[in-house]
């Protein structure tokens, strides 16, 4: 079959690869029609370059039909229309039980100390063949299959496999308290469908990005917007914004790879802790996180305020300014979205209406074979590339 893999640093192809067999009596194979790109393989495509093999076939955002299944599957048949989450999970362990499916405790990445396995994501998470692909193996196949009616179309549903679940799970762990002011920090896909989310919960938004049809994208859904390079000072931005206090809430969309914050004021509040003299060299050596997006959360949550963050981040040595975020009381939280766990509260939106808009959310739909391209295009935001989603079979 024909696949995304990733071959170095800023460098993937379309290969041949073998297709994917069942090794399990619960696993299924689907025929891929639709998988997503997402932030997350940006890490990969360039910072994560060190967990990756060349060849290892990228992609975790699959939706297609149930083409093969084990002897011991019967939750799903060959022909099912399904949606796979991002996360292999069982379903049915004490963590699962909890709802904490990204912790699977069947799943686990125990030699390398790490959560749930994961498609398509470095060695940290299992080296698991990824989405981007034909065909897929599905483990606990029993489980991680979330089957759809036949119509409408992909878009609707695709982003139950990860964009829709992180995003409310970011909404959810933000606990904007009524009439409160949610900021959310990246208007990338996640940002976005995260402000949506809060929008059609009546929250009023304060989005965050320097890419200027991201901005307007949001403002579009009734969000008021800060160009992250027009305003010099953002959290005097935020707090005009909040009676003087800050936000109730901010959502972290960025992670790992923030663009260095323009905004000389922040540096100044926050950075004044953890001085660049020691923060740079340090986070160089270590390859730690880039920072921005964080610091900017802790500066402009108001105290008492909430902090969740969805961006992903890496380092295990990140320099946090603790006494900042102990006086201020801050809380927060964090972590890989626990897609099962929302699943019963999504379906809703997105089976009998389009409440969210999905339809119309994606920038593009490409055939596989353009992802060397499109990998480029998304990471430099390049063409108005906003979401990609990969269609296996249109032929390039
Ligand atoms: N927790 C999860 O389960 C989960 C799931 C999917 C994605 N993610 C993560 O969510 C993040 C966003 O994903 P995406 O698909 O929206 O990616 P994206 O790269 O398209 O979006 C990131 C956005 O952040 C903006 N940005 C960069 N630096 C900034 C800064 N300093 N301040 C404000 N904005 C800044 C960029 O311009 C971009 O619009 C990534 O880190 C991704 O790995 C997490
Ligand atoms: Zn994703
Ligand atoms: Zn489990």
């Amino acid at each position: 079959m024909r696949a995304v893999t990733w071959q170095g640093p800023r460098s993937v192809s379309v290969e041949d690869v073998p297709d994917p067999t069942i090794e399990q009596p619960e696993d299924a194979i689907i025929r891929v029609t639709s998988s997503g790109l997402c932030g997350s393989d940006l890490h990969l495509y360039e910072v994560l370059g060190p967990f990756l093999d060349e060849g290892d076939v990228l992609g975790h955002e699959p939706l297609g039909i149930v083409e093969e299944v084990g002897d011991g599957v019967t939750a799903v048949a060959p022909g099912d229309r399904v949606v796979i989450p991002f996360q292999i999970c069982c379903g049915a362990c004490w963590m699962c039980d909890q709802g904490l499916h990204t912790q699977c405790e069947r799943t686990q990445v125990r030699d390398q100390n790490m959560g749930a396995a994961l498609f398509g994501y470095t060695k940290l998470y299992g080296q698991v063949p990824g989405a981007q692909a034909e065909y897929l193996r599905v483990p606990h196949a029993n489980f991680m299959p979330t089957r759809l009616p036949p119509e409408p179309p992909d878009e609707r549903f695709v982003y139950l496999s990860d964009v829709l679940p992180t995003a409310w799970q970011a909404y959810r762990y933000a606990d904007v308290p009524p009439g409160g002011t949610l900021v959310v920090i990246g208007l990338g896909p996640i940002g976005e469908m995260a402000t949506r989310i809060a929008r059609y919960h009546g929250t009023e938004v304060v989005g965050i990005d320097q890419v200027a049809e991201r901005n307007e994208r949001v403002r579009g859904l009734g969000a008021t917007t800060i160009d992250l390079e027009a305003v010099e000072d953002v959290t005097e931005a935020v707090r005009s914004l909040t009676n003087g206090r800050g936000a109730d809430a901010v959502i972290d969309a960025v992670g790992m790879e923030a663009d260095p914050s323009p905004a000389g004021k922040l540096a100044q509040r926050v950075g004044a802790l953890l001085p660049d003299a020691i923060a740079a060299p340090f986070m160089e050596r270590a390859g730690v996180d880039r920072l921005a997006a964080l610091y900017l959360a802790i500066d402009v949550v108001r105290r008492g305020g909430t902090i969740s963050l969805s961006g992903v981040y890496g380092g295990m040595a990140d320099p946090l300014p603790m006494l900042t975020l102990f006086d201020k009381q801050v809380q927060m939280r964090m972590g890989q979205a626990n897609v099962k766990r929302w699943m019963d509260e999504l379906l809703p939106l997105v089976v009998d209406e389009d409440a969210l808009g999905l339809e119309s959310f994606h920038s593009h739909r490409l055939p596989l074979e353009s992802a060397p391209d499109a990998y480029e295009m998304f990471q430099r935001k390049d063409d108005g590339a906003f979401k990609v989603l990969f269609d296996p079979g249109q032929r390039g």
